[in-house]
């Protein structure tokens, strides 16, 4: 028994060294020391030895047992080494190679306007609302006191879809919309940026479609001096503390007084930058407030304008051919 004892050893020995791969090792662990193994196997005749023998038997047994495990888990660390090593090597990166590139979008110049004036008016304490940009006769003109001859009704000024749906020819539409929705409510108290329609030829300062942002404040005691708080207020955020304002005396039907505001460009003088006044009292009676309770103010303003002088961009296209040279500029804003 000593004899195939030692037999065993000298195959398995041989065997654990020239082991290549870790999944043999593993099979060769199993094959003499597992407990089907062949070490268990010659184990298992003890029984027919003298009891002299036995414990020699069982001694020599057990050290090769221990030789075994040592030589495997020797080999072990050899093969994880080797194996880790030819890894290193097969995932080597190259540092120099040029990398790849991840395109990375920019704020359209107009949606970087539009955050900007909803930011300074939410902190003003206005709320955003929206209108629907197909609208009809009624919110667009009919409630903002437009009378039915108005030139801005007739088909060659607006995009009629039926003699009653058009396409929204200012943000003034959402104004009856807002009180209406408000029930009577105040405070009021809203801004609503968006899209219009005009029929126009396009050129470096028209645009057949453009965004206004309306503005819209309905309570007690709301009075001119509020609204050039709120609209000073805006536009030295917008262009600077130091920006000239004036304002000058206009009419609008939805409006009494009306003004139009100019900012001070010291290239160009006086530039026009929006229309606003004290919302009229048929307009407050029509969406259900008393004008004998309540007063309010209005304005609206184009946002490509604001972004033009902004910017300094001179042609208003610009903002919807979708160069990418023009596009590009705003990359870091
Ligand atoms: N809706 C006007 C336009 O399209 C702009 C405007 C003027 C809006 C005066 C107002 C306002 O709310 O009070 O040109």
């Amino acid at each position: 028994m000593q004899e195939r004892l030692k037999e065993l050893r000298k195959m398995a020995e041989a065997k654990i060294k020239s082991a290549h791969d870790l999944e043999t090792l593993k099979e060769l662990k199993i094959k003499f020391l597992g407990k089907k193994g062949e070490l268990t196997s010659v184990l298992r005749g003890m029984g027919s030895l003298s009891p002299e023998e036995r414990p020699v038997v069982g001694a020599l047994a057990n050290e090769i047992r221990n030789r075994l495990e040592e030589l495997i888990s020797s080999k072990e660390g050899e093969l994880e080494e080797a194996k880790l090593e030819q890894k290193l090597k097969e995932e080597t990166i190259d540092v120099t190679l040029p990398s790849v590139s991840f395109p990375m979008g920019a704020i359209h110049p107009l949606q970087a306007v539009i955050e900007e004036l909803e930011d300074i008016f939410i902190g003003m304490g206005f709320e955003i609302a929206e209108g629907p940009e197909v609208e009809t006769d009624k919110f667009n003109f009919e409630m903002l006191n437009f009378l039915k001859d108005h030139p801005a009704r007739d088909m060659q000024d607006s995009f009629y879809i039926t003699p009653e749906i058009l396409l929204r020819t200012h943000t003034s539409s959402v104004q009856a919309r807002t009180m209406l929705a408000k029930k009577g409510e105040v405070p009021v108290r809203i801004i609503c940026p968006g899209k219009v329609y005009r029929r126009d030829s396009d050129d470096a300062t028209h645009s057949h479609q453009f965004m206004q942002i309306e503005g819209l404040v309905v309570d007690r005691n709301i009075s001119m001096s509020e609204l050039k708080g709120v609209l000073f207020t805006f536009i030295k955020k917008i262009f600077g503390e130091d920006t000239e304002v004036r304002l000058r005396p206009s009419f609008f039907p939805f409006t009494e007084p009306s003004v139009e505001v100019d900012i001070y460009d010291p290239k160009k003088g006086w530039l026009e930058i929006l229309g606003a006044g004290m919302v009229h009292p048929r307009v407050l009676e029509k969406s259900g407030y008393n004008p004998e309770r309540y007063t309010g103010f209005a304005f609206g303003a184009g946002i490509e304008r604001i972004a033009m002088l902004k910017y300094g961009i001179d042609d208003i296209r610009h903002f919807y051919n979708n160069d990418l040279r023009f596009l590009r500029q705003f990359q870091s804003e």
